[in-house]
C-alpha cells in the first residue's frame, strides 16, 4: 500500500476495485477524473489479479493510461467458490487498514461480488457502476454476481433506464440509484483517436470493411465441443465472404485445443489483443460476432453492426436503440443475420442513447462525493 499520509477530514477516500479484463475500461475514466479533482478525494487501487496475464491486464493499464494498482491481491483462476473465496479473505484485511469512504466495484465479474461482500460485512459502503443489468439467466454467473452487488451495494450506478426499472423491481429504494450514463464509452471515445496509431490492420494484412471480428470466451459457449461446432459450422460460411479474425481468450484457446476442433478456413486466430489494437480492429470490421457484453455497447456506440451469439442480453438497449442483434448459437440464425449484414451495405450510426456521452465518470465522482 501507498505511504500513509496524513488525511484531510473532508476528504473523500474511495477504494477502487479492478480483477479482470472488462474492468479496466471502466475504472480508467473514474481515476482520471478523481485525480482532476485534486485534493477533494484520496483514492487506492486494488488489482484482484483475477486478470493476470500480460495480454489479459498489464496491456489494458498502459494503453489506458492507468496507474499500477497501489495492491494487488495476485489470486488468479480458480473454481468460483476458489476464486471469490481468494478475493475475500486477500481483501478484507486492506479494508481494513485503509478504511475508504467508499468501495466502488464495477460491472459483474466475480472480483466484483467477492469485494462488495467484504466491504458490506464491514459496514463499508460499496458503489457499484453497471448496476441493474439483468440478462435474466441464472446460468450466467455474472447474473447471479450483478444480483447480489447490487443488494449489498448503497449507491447503484446506473448506464440506462432498463437497469433502472430492474431495481425497482427488485424492491431497491429509488434514492439509492443514480443513473449516470455507459462509463465504457467514457474509455471509448477518450482512445478514439490514439487508437489510430495503432498497426493493427497492415500487421494483418486488413483492408477496412473487408474483414469480420470475433470474440468468444462465454463458458456456455466455449466449454462444450458441441456447441463449438455449430457456431463453426456457421463462420465456415460466413468467412466463405468476409475472413474473420478471431482474438482468442486464453480460456477458448484452451477449449479448442482441447476438443481437437479445427477452425473453419477463413476463420483466423490470434492473440487476445490490448485496448487499442482492438478497438483499431473492430471500428474498421464489416461486421462483429461476439458473446461479450461490453462489445455489444461499444459496437453500439460506433455503429458498428454486431451479432451476439447468445439467447439473452443484459444490454437490451444495443438491441433497441443500437447495432446489436441476437443470435444466439444456432447456425442457420447466425448464418441469415451474417448474410444480413452483408447485403445491407453501409448502415447509418443510430444516435447514441442517452448519456453514452463520455462524461459518465464525471457524474459517478460527483454521485460520490454528493453521498459523502
Ligand atoms: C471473466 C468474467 C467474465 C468476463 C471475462 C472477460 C467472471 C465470472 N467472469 O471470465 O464475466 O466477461 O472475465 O474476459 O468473473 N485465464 C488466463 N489468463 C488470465 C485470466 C484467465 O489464462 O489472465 C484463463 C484461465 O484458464 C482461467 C480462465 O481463463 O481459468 C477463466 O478465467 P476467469 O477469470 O475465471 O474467467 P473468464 O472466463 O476470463
Amino acid at each position: 500500500m501507498a505511504a500513509a499520509r496524513k488525511i484531510r477530514s473532508d476528504e473523500v477516500r474511495i477504494l477502487n476495485v479492478v480483477g479482470a479484463r472488462p474492468n479496466f475500461m471502466k475504472v480508467a475514466p473514474i481515476l482520471k477524473v478523481l485525480d482532476r479533482q485534486g485534493g477533494r478525494f484520496s483514492h487506492r487501487l486494488v488489482h484482484t489479479g483475477q486478470h493476470y496475464d500480460e495480454r489479459m491486464s498489464a496491456a489494458f493499464f498502459q494503453d489506458l493510461g492507468m496507474p499500477p494498482p497501489d495492491i494487488d491481491l495476485g489470486i488468479g483462476s480458480g473454481t468460483h467458490a476458489e476464486q471469490t473465496a481468494r478475493v475475500m479473505l486477500a481483501f478484507e484485511p486492506v479494508l481494513n487498514s485503509y478504511r475508504p469512504d467508499w468501495v466502488l466495484v464495477v460491472g459483474d465479474v466475480n472480483s466484483t461480488l467477492a469485494c462488495a461482500l467484504v466491504a458490506a460485512k464491514l459496514h463499508l459502503r460499496v458503489a457499484h457502476v453497471e448496476a441493474g443489468l439483468r440478462s435474466f439467466d441464472r446460468r450466467m454467473p455474472e447474473e447471479i454476481n450483478r444480483i447480489l452487488t447490487d443488494q449489498l451495494a448503497d449507491l447503484l450506478l446506473t448506464p440506462s433506464p432498463d437497469a433502472d426499472e430492474n431495481l425497482r423491481r427488485e424492491g431497491i429504494p429509488a434514492e439509492k440509484v443514480v443513473r449516470v450514463g455507459n462509463v465504457m464509452i467514457d474509455s471509448l471515445f477518450d482512445q478514439l483517436e490514439r487508437a489510430k496509431e495503432s498497426t493493427i490492420l497492415p500487421r494483418l494484412g486488413l483492408a477496412e470493411r473487408s474483414f469480420g471480428v470475433l470474440t468468444l470466451h462465454r463458458p456456455a459457449n466455449v466449454d462444450e465441443p458441441a456447441t463449438l461446432e455449430r457456431v463453426f459450422s456457421a463462420l465456415a460460411e460466413i468467412a466463405r465472404d468476409l475472413p474473420i479474425v478471431f482474438p482468442a481468450h486464453p480460456r477458448t484457446q484452451a477449449r479448442i485445443d482441447e476438443s481437437g476442433l479445427v477452425l473453419p478456413a477463413g476463420v483466423t486466430m490470434i492473440e487476445p489483443l490490448g485496448y487499442r489494437d482492438f478497438l483499431q480492429l473492430w471500428r474498421h470490421a464489416r461486421m462483429v460476432l461476439t458473446d461479450s457484453g461490453g462489445l455489444q455497447e461499444e459496437t453500439t456506440a460506433l455503429g458498428i453492426p454486431c451479432l451476439t451469439l447468445r439467447e439473452n442480453t443484459e444490454r437490451p438497449i444495443t438491441v433497441e436503440q443500437g447495432t446489436n442483434r441476437l443470435v444466439g448459437t444456432d447456425p442457420d440464425r447466425i448464418l441469415e443475420a451474417g448474410r444480413e449484414v452483408l447485403r445491407a451495405g453501409h448502415e447509418v450510426a443510430p444516435p447514441l442513447p442517452d448519456l453514452w456521452d463520455g462524461r459518465a465518470a464525471e457524474r459517478i465522482v460527483d454521485a460520490l462525493a454528493a453521498w459523502k
